[in-house]
């Protein structure tokens, strides 16, 4: 079975091949090609949805094409179309959900829409070689924080989320206060590197109470509330580079202090053996290192995605489609698109 997945949520279009082969538990992933509008948005220090949307109807032929090259094979081949049908931009949706339709509808083929959250959420299983197994999955976007109990495809029980902004995103508005550039996870990881994340006690919102949500928003007001201590002016640029890094430091690891308690702490309550960290954040170099010295502690096993496919990328779409097409799990042509999307058959449970 050829699949080929779409993903256009938000400023990345992205076509992938995925192909499942008898015998082998793994499918293989063909291609995966992305390209990002990154640059593009961050002229204006985050993402505009209507240049995201006109951006991604440009460029998917020409992401369409080198994907299914790079592949060797032929749109005729494919026998599944997925793509990203939420949650996300509207606009920027629809530009890939359309084509995979339509390409589903001339090919004659069946379409899947899969849930964006989804495809984060598996995507650590795309490269483990003994595949899906039941787990905790902690998934860290721009957009969602999220800890969930998977014990098979499409049975997601939610333990906890965040409840107001996601770590991507208190990353993303720390950097802008602090005058880096977008996306600002990237920027605050390489700076705190160099950076003591003990020089500024930031707060770890929520840590210790007993169930399992996560708050990030107080994290920006604290940087908020630092810099005028540091610099009359109160603006970032007067700040010597140490102090930024620092700052940088002290914020990325009460990020990771917060993300990887309430993981240990679901790990305990779930009783699971398998920590899956998949989204934007689960490519932080510090969050990776800690995370492994925790499930080493803990006996647990750590499931990560390649760096590769932490941030938004259509091979994750392709193999959430393909699960779904092993179940004969197929969308109707005409299934909206919902940019708010939630974890398809999640139940919540506190
Ligand atoms: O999963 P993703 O590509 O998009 C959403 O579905 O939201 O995640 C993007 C987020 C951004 O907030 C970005 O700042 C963050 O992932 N991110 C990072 C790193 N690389 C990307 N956060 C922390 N450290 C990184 N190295
Ligand atoms: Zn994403």
């Amino acid at each position: 079975m050829l699949v080929l997945g779409i993903e256009s949520s938000c400023d990345e279009t992205a076509v992938a091949l995925m192909e499942e082969r008898e015998g082998q538990v793994q499918p293989a992933l063909l291609s995966s090609v992305i390209s990002t509008q990154i640059p593009l948005h961050r002229l204006y220090g985050g993402v505009i949805p209507e240049l995201a949307s006109r951006n991604h109807s440009a460029n998917l032929p020409a992401v369409l094409q080198e994907a299914l090259e790079k592949a060797g094979r032929r749109v005729q081949e494919v026998d599944v179309f997925a793509s990203t049908a939420g949650p996300g931009l509207v606009a920027a949706l629809l530009v890939g959900n359309t084509a995979a339709k339509a390409l589903a509808l001339a090919a004659k083929k069946p379409f899947i829409a899969v849930n964006h959250l989804e495809g984060h959420m598996l995507s650590p299983f795309i490269t483990r070689p003994q595949g899906l197994t039941p787990h905790l999955s902690l998934v860290v976007s721009g957009g969602h924080s999220l800890l969930v109990d998977v014990r098979g495809t499409g049975n997601y029980t939610l333990l906890g989320r965040s409840r107001d902004d996601a770590a991507g995103e208190a990353f993303d508005k720390v950097a802008k206060m602090l005058a880096l550039p977008y996306p600002g996870g990237p920027e605050i990881d390489k700076l705190a590197n160099e950076g003591d994340p003990n020089r500024f006690a930031f707060p770890r919102p929520m840590m210790h109470e007993d169930h399992l949500d996560f708050s990030f928003s107080g994290l920006k007001t604290a940087v908020l509330y630092t810099l005028p201590k540091l610099t009359p002016s109160g603006d970032p640029h007067d700040l010597d580079r140490q102090t930024m890094c620092d700052l940088c430091a002290g914020v990325r690891q009460a990020i990771i202090d917060v993300l990887i308690h309430k993981a240990m702490k679901a790990l305990k309550k779930t009783r699971h053996k398998v920590l899956a960290v998949s989204g934007g954040v689960s490519c932080n170099s510090a969050l990776r290192e800690q995370l492994k010295t925790a499930c080493e502690r803990r006996r647990a096993e750590l499931v990560l995605p390649p760096n590769s496919l932490t941030t938004d990328n259509a091979a994750m779409i392709a193999f959430a489609g393909l699960l779904r097409a092993r179940a004969g799990d197929f969308s109707p042509l005409d299934t909206p698109v919902d940019p708010n999307m939630k974890l398809a058959g999640a139940q919540t449970r506190k």
